[in-house]
């Protein structure tokens, strides 16, 4: 970050696995054209509500809730503190479809034409971050997603909304202050479609993690969300996504790990060899896809950088069984193979080390971690 939040001058920088983009808007606030993509469309719906042109368009965003909240009906929620085996009640869809209908025909907007940027798609995500609220979910044992269904709460659409479309003003003028010369734009790409020529004059970035944590599932209630009000199936690219639980048996083909950097190679026969369940059927293709999956992409990211241009990725090591799978050696070697200069000796930012409760049984199996800084330049 700091490689960049310093510069006086202007610069074109891409953050390709930008996730909610909670870092961007300190580099847009110093006056960067920054590019955030994601392959989860959630995510880019995110950081777009984080584009500090919205500042602008406030008062008018303003005035078209209030009268799109206006045409939408009034609803009592049925049976609160019953069990809901679904994410969503039908009331609260139903109010959903209803609020994405009266947000179109208020800002005269055809669906296919909710553009980036526009007032009316501001309004149309602003429910995401109301998510929580509008849906019913429980924690699962794993704390980091949600499992559907839960008790009905006496949720008001119309109070949740305002309350949330405040505290998105509030961030916003809060975030940024002043004349903001930056800007920040998002889209849905997978960063291995990536094109040669794009030029970036700067990239970061954070690449998934090989934890076989579903950020898909993460985001589950949001993933609800956005179907109702952008019509945007976010499983679809669940197949797509680096580092996917779906494996089916699919492993890359030889000459895609022979590019690989010979730790993680190794790393990668461990884990078959195993005696342990799955280790062959399961783990090592897992590992192997997002080994390929990550070396293709860091690769390209890596190519549309411009000549000289710099970049910094912090990325990390995380463990299956007793292997340290080496996720840093394979975001240094697809940068060199991409002709970049990687600095001497990336540095260990910070070891991760937690615990788990399952059931009683405590385990730190999964949780000791490896951060890494890595800073690389196009040559
Ligand atoms: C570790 S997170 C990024 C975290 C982010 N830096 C932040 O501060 O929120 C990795 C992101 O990569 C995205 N991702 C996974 N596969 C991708 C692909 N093929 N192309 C682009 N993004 C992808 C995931 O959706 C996820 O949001």
């Amino acid at each position: 970050m700091a490689l960049f939040a310093g510069t006086e001058a202007t610069k074109r920088l891409l953050d390709p696995f930008s996730g909610l983009g909670s870092l961007l808007p300190r580099l847009v606030r110093v006056g960067h054209e920054v590019r955030a993509l994601d392959i989860n469309p959630i995510a880019v719906a995110f950081v777009e509500l984080r584009r500090p042109d919205y500042i602008r368009q406030l008062p008018e965003i303003r005035k078209a809730l209030e009268a799109s909240l206006a045409r939408c009906s009034d609803i009592v929620q049925h049976g609160v503190g019953r069990f809901e085996q679904a994410w969503v009640t039908a009331e609260i869809a139903e109010w959903l479809r209803e609020y994405r209908e009266a947000v179109l025909r208020v800002t005269g907007t055809r669906s296919e034409d909710l553009t980036e940027g526009s007032v009316a798609r501001a309004l149309a995500f602003l429910p995401l971050l109301a998510a929580r609220e509008l849906t019913t979910f429980s924690a699962s044992d794993n704390a980091s997603w949600v499992k559907a269904g839960g008790l009905v709460r006496p949720t008001d659409p119309k109070v949740a909304l305002k309350r949330i479309a405040t505290a998105w003003a509030g961030y916003l003028e809060t975030t940024y202050t002043g004349n903001v010369r930056g800007t920040l734009t998002a889209a849905c790409q997978d960063a291995r479609t990536l094109k040669a020529d794009e030029e970036y004059e700067g990239v970061l970035f954070s690449p998934p993690y090989a934890n076989r944590l579903d950020y898909l599932r993460m985001l589950a209630p949001e993933a609800v969300i956005l179907q109702l009000v952008g019509g945007v199936d976010v499983r679809s690219v669940e197949r797509h996504v680096v580092g996917t639980n779906i494996v089916r048996g699919s492993v890359p083909d030889k000459i895609a790990i022979g590019r690989l950097p010979r730790s993680v190679r190794e790393a990668l026969r461990t884990i078959r060899s195993d005696a342990a369940k799955a280790s062959a059927t399961y783990y090592y293709p897992f590992f192997a896809n997002y080994s390929v999956g990550l070396f293709n992409a860091v690769g390209n990211v890596a190519r549309a950088l411009a000549k000289s241009g710099k970049g910094i990725a912090f990325v990390r090591d995380t463990p299956r069984k007793d292997v340290l799978f080496p996720t840093a050696d394979t975001v240094i070697g697809a940068l060199r193979a991409a002709g970049c200069r990687v600095q001497a000796r990336p540095t260990v930012v910070r070891h991760h080390i937690g615990m788990r409760r399952k059931r009683g049984h405590v385990s730190l199996q999964g949780l000791a971690q490896r951060e890494w800084r890595i800073s690389f330049e196009r040559i």
